[in-house]
């Protein structure tokens, strides 16, 4: 991996649980920002580390390999290997993708059980469980839905409130009933160990107030729910399909939320030791910068569990960011897989080139809690008018016209004008501004400045007008290529395919993923007499027909 410098980042994207398809709603939010982030990261010159794997274990997934008639293991293992085929195909750049059910972090999480548990965080509690009488079980929370105490919204598991975005413990919902056979659920005795959350209201907020790179408005309401009192939280499950407590092997697991979120360090760690040979990856680990995407419906676990687990159990460092985005709609609803109101990702590919995708999202994704909304026709319209249109044009434009008129030479610039280097100047402003964007996670804004550097460069070729101008062709010439090849950098974060058979066919022998961003206001980087290959299109456009039928099947 070629590094300019020391600087590390690693990288996680939320782990999807290991029992469904990966749909548009996970992508817009978690995976693309972060795939942007880590692609830019690399650029840079950073030792980036990009991990993610499924989250393997729970009671859904256990009863949905009860009745596929497969162990949970082999179900979860299904999953694993046709999210890390999907997030491929949409080039999301994982360095490794894993799950939480490798002995690794099994191991490390019973060590943070065991630590907390000496050093007095953790206590034994005969705690209420939810229990269905008639099929004589223990309920786990996503088999209990009820009304939310906080906002009345019906209809909500056990452990969280989708509405209101609430934690709930057992016993706080109201009408509580059976998920799977609709009997009202009744309260239980069992013992059970609680994490004392309440203990690290101080240390929480520190690090919330002190930490700049933190989103300002998810800050705003995780220290409102510390005013209001955080409250102990329980740990642990009466079921077997999870990381075992120890001492309680073969009874109880440990809450998938105790565990899952340190798989983003067991992961890592586990890459950095088997690919790198790096066996201090608690040095590594507390010498980087370290970013977890996450979907704002999981803003609590990961702005007060986890952090509160890494301060009590004190070798790992807390995050220093976790981008947070809002929820997706389609067509202006709510998704719903039951109502088949949804689109997985293996099926939009099945459509449409992975650019497309990632471009449109990019576009509809702010860097904010604000839903996001996709809608077929944008979607046709953003791919067609701005992808198409302005970048794919403005490519085929001057290679086209290299190719016809220069027998695909670079032409010698001659002598550059004053006007000339005002354009370059204001590119320059352009890619200044895009570097500002992205490091701050707007990248919604920066894909906006590469569409406005495309139309200026687009705006001086025709300014110049080398078809008609022979003695300012070559210059144009020259410039444009050049303008081109710092465009498909600024472009390669948010559209890999198309930026790498770009610049394949301008011939550039440097490496486009690593430590190229140094070079992108180099604008004499392609020196005359360079030859590019033949024009090629690099975009087809989208058929109104397809966006109709496709519009047509979802209703
Ligand atoms: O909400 C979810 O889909 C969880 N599987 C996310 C887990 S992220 C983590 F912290 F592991
Ligand atoms: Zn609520």
């Amino acid at each position: 991996m070629a590094t300019k410098n020391n600087l590390r980042r690693i990288i996680t994207a939320a782990l999807p649980y290991a029992n469904g398809e990966i749909h548009l709603g996970h992508i817009a939010s978690t995976y693309l920002p972060a795939d942007i982030f880590a692609r830019f990261s690399r650029q840079r010159g950073y030792f980036v580390v990009f991990s993610c794997g499924t989250d393997d274990y729970g009671v859904p997934i256990q009863i949905k390999a009860e009745q596929e008639g497969v162990h949970p293991r082999e179900y979860a293992s299904f999953w694993r290997s046709r999210d890390k085929e999907d997030f491929e195909k949409l080039g999301i750049s994982f360095d490794i993708f894993l799950g939480t059910d490798i002995e690794e972090n099994i191991k490390l999480a019973q060590e943070f059980f065991i630590t907390l548990r000496e050093k007095g965080y953790i206590y034994e509690k005969n705690v209420l469980q939810y229990y269905c009488p008639k099929e004589n079980r223990f309920l786990p929370d996503r088999y209990v839905v009820g009304t939310c105490p906080y906002c009345g919204a019906q209809n909500q598991y056990g452990d969280i409130c989708e509405v209101c975005g609430h934690v709930l413990n057992v016993g706080d919902l109201l009408n509580p009933k059976c998920a799977i056979c609709g009997t009202e659920a009744k309260l239980k005795e069992s013992n059970h160990f609680v994490f004392a959350l309440s203990k690290f209201s101080d240390p929480l907020k520190k690090w919330l107030i002190e930490n700049e790179r933190l989103q300002q408005e998810v800050k705003n309401y995780v220290l409102k729910w510390i005013e209001e009192g955080l409250r102990d939280w329980d740990i642990t499950r009466d079921i077997t399909w999870g990381v075992p407590v120890p001492g309680r092997e073969g009874k109880q697991s440990l809450y998938g939320w105790f565990e899952n979120h340190l798989g983003y360090i067991s992961i890592t760690l586990k890459y950095l030791k088997e690919k790198l040979d790096i066996e201090d990856g608690v040095s590594f680990w507390n010498s980087s910068e370290v970013i977890h995407f996450i979907g704002k419906d999981i803003v609590y676990h990961h702005y007060l569990f986890l952090p509160a687990e890494r301060i009590a159990e004190g070798r790992f460092k807390l995050p220093d960011q976790i981008p947070t985005r809002g929820y997706l709609l389609l067509q202006n609803r709510r998704l719903s897989k039951s109502r088949g109101w949804y689109i997985s990702l293996r099926e939009f590919l099945n459509n449409f080139p992975p650019d497309y995708l990632r471009y449109y999202l990019t576009t509809i994704t702010p860097y904010s809690q604000a839903d996001i909304n996709f809608d077929w026709a944008q979607f046709a319209e953003k791919i067609n008018n701005e992808l198409i249109s302005i970048i794919g044009n403005l490519f085929v434009r001057v290679t086209k016209f290299l190719e016809d008129r220069y027998a695909c030479e670079v032409p010698e610039p001659g002598v550059l004008k004053q006007e000339d280097f005002q354009v370059a100047q204001e590119l320059q402003e352009l890619i200044k501004k895009y570097s500002e964007l992205l490091e701050k996670n707007e990248f919604s804004e920066a894909l906006k400045v590469c569409v406005s550097f495309a139309h200026k460069v687009n705006q001086f070729f025709q300014y110049n007008e080398p078809w008609k101008n022979k003695e300012l062709a070559g210059k144009t010439l020259y410039l444009s290529v050049n303008y081109l090849r710092s465009l498909i950098i600024l472009l390669y974060p948010f559209i890999p395919f198309s930026s790498e058979k770009m610049w394949n066919l301008l011939d550039l022998k440097e490496d486009l993923a690593f430590n190229i961003f140094h070079s992108v206001n180099n604008f004499e980087a392609i020196k005359p007499g360079h030859r590019i290959k033949k024009s090629e299109i690099i975009f087809e456009k989208i058929p109104k027909e397809k966006i109709d039928e496709l519009t047509k099947n979802l209703a």
